[in-house]
This record gives structure tokens, sequence and C-alpha cells, in this order.
């Protein structure tokens, strides 16, 4: 059976996608396969934390929201290489990367720094289905 949860809070920086990311990790770690879908179309950076970057195939939620994409190719595997042996899977639905598409926006500053910050805030919320 699938379950759906939903990490939300209406400040920024109090640790949705790092709450989100771990919680996919453990259950992946038990064998579960996980999707992560980021929903914070504003502020973006769950990708960042599975070292998951653009390329020109990288379809996002954004690119499904627009119309022009099917969801099932906004999907990326990104298990740890220490999880291959097992039967868990985690693929990421990354919100939307166009900060890593164009040097010198948001996605750059927040791969060099670690930091989600430079962004700007609305709509904060990340879910992911197990
Ligand atoms: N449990 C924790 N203990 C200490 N620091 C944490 C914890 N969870 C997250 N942090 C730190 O808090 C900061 C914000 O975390 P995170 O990016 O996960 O929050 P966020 O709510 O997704 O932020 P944003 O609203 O900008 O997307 C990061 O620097 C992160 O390392
Ligand atoms: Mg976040």
């Amino acid at each position: 059976m699938t379950r759906i949860l939903s990490v939300h809070s209406f400040r920024g920086g109090t640790g949705k996608s790092n709450l989100s990311a771990n919680l996919a990790a453990a259950f992946a770690a038990r064998g579960l396969r996980v999707g992560v879908f980021d929903t914070d179309l504003a502020s973006p950076g769950i990708h960042v934390l599975f070292g998951f970057t653009a390329g020109p195939e990288s379809h996002t939620l954004n690119d499904h929201i627009q119309g022009s994409i099917l969801i099932e190719k906004c999907s990326h595997d990104v298990t740890p290489a220490s999880m291959a042996g097992g039967k868990g899977r985690i693929f990421l639905v990354p919100a939307a990367m166009e900060g890593d598409r164009k040097p010198g926006c948001c996605g750059k500053a927040m791969k060099s720094s670690g930091s989600m910050t430079p962004c700007s805030a609305s709509a904060r919320a990340s879910a992911w289905i197990c």
C-alpha cells in the first residue's frame, strides 16, 4: 500500500528538506521504494541534499505543471551508492532546477554554500511518498 506523508512549515529554514531527505533515506534503508516530491517551487533544495544536479534531460515538477512533460519523466533515481545492494530505492521529483541551469542564479549559490538561504520563500513545502 502506498502511503503519502507531507512535510510543511509556515517558516523557512526549519528543516523541511533535511527531514524529508532523512525520512526517505531511512525508509529506503528498510527496503522501501520512496518517491520524494519537492513542491517548494519558490526555493527548491532537496536535490542538493541528494547530490543531484541538472542536466539537459533533468525534468522537474515545474516542467510537468507547465504541461510539457509527463510526471514519469520528472522522476530521477537518487538512491545512494551505499544502498545499491538493497531493495530500497529513492526517486526524486525536483521542484525546479532553473537555478542550476543558469549560472549565477540561486542554484549555483546553493551548491557552493550548502545553504538554501539565497532563494526567496513562499509556499514552502516538501512532500514525499513511500
Ligand atoms: N535537525 C536539525 N538539527 C540542526 N540543524 C538542522 C536540522 N535540520 C536542518 N538543520 C539545518 O537547518 C538549515 C535549514 O534546513 P533545511 O534546508 O532542511 O530547511 P528548510 O525548511 O527546507 O528550508 P527552506 O525553507 O529554505 O527550504 C540547514 O542549515 C540545515 O543544515
Ligand atoms: Mg527546503
